[in-house]
């Protein structure tokens, strides 16, 4: 499974690619207003620190705006994945920048009948927003299932499933039993994944037992 970070804080990406377990970056207009960056530097800072795919989500809402801003920001790096809405001019989109060879993630999904339009139009990824349908009252997470077991039909599909929207570590758990290609996390969620009370628990009392013994390891 792989992680992608679901951010525009550079400082944030920086700090926890470092751990060696982020995969790629997803942005969105709303976490590029929260950065305060201008977008296509903050992509192009992002693309240089992180190896794998970073979505940057195109505003038009035409097939030609969203091609020609799509266009500029394929040029930022090699990097750099286009994220489009899932309208009927998004998918046309995607169609023609995975004919032109340029990655696409269709954004806010929230059906697989949607999803299966994303596997048609040659999508590089899908991402079905799993928080807000269950902000809505529905399971996001059975959507997941669903889109999983659809693609896993279709050898001849090569959509890759991204789970957005991710609000918990329970999603991200839920997500990869699933089986979910791709887990798009919010940084905090990254964190909650690795601390763990009993973890804690456990480092304190070994270390105390360990200054018992009077012994250092490089000894
Ligand atoms: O990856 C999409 C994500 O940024 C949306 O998350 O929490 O705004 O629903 P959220």
């Amino acid at each position: 499974m792989k992680f992608f970070l679901d951010t525009a804080d550079v400082a944030e990406i920086k700090s926890l690619v470092e751990t060696g377990l982020v995969d790629g970056v997803t942005t969105n207009p709303t976490l590029i207003a929260q950065s305060g960056r201008r977008f296509k530097d903050a992509i192009a800072e992002i693309c240089a620190l992180v190896p794998g795919p970073v979505s940057a989500e195109v505003t038009a809402t035409d097939l030609k705006g969203m091609l020609e801003e799509g266009r500029c920001l394929a040029k930022i790096a090699s990097n750099v994945t286009i994220k489009v809405p899932l309208t009927l001019e998004g998918l046309k989109a995607c169609r023609i920048f995975t004919n032109e060879g340029i990655k696409v993630n269709v954004t806010l999904c929230f059906s697989a009948a949607q999803a299966i339009l994303a596997a048609k139009a040659g999508a590089t990824f899908i991402s079905p927003f799993i928080g807000r349908l269950d902000d809505i009252g529905e399971t996001g997470m059975a959507l997941i299932h669903q889109i999983v077991e659809i693609y896993g039909n279709y050898p001849t599909f090569k959509t890759e499933v991204l789970a957005a929207s991710v609000r918990s570590p329970l999603h991200v758990v839920d997500a990869a039993l699933a089986g979910a290609d791709v887990v798009t996390l919010p940084p905090k969620v990254l964190r909650q994944l690795y601390n763990h009370p009993l973890t804690e628990k456990g480092i304190s009392s070994f270390l105390a037992d360990w200054e018992k013994t009077g012994q250092t390891i490089l000894e």
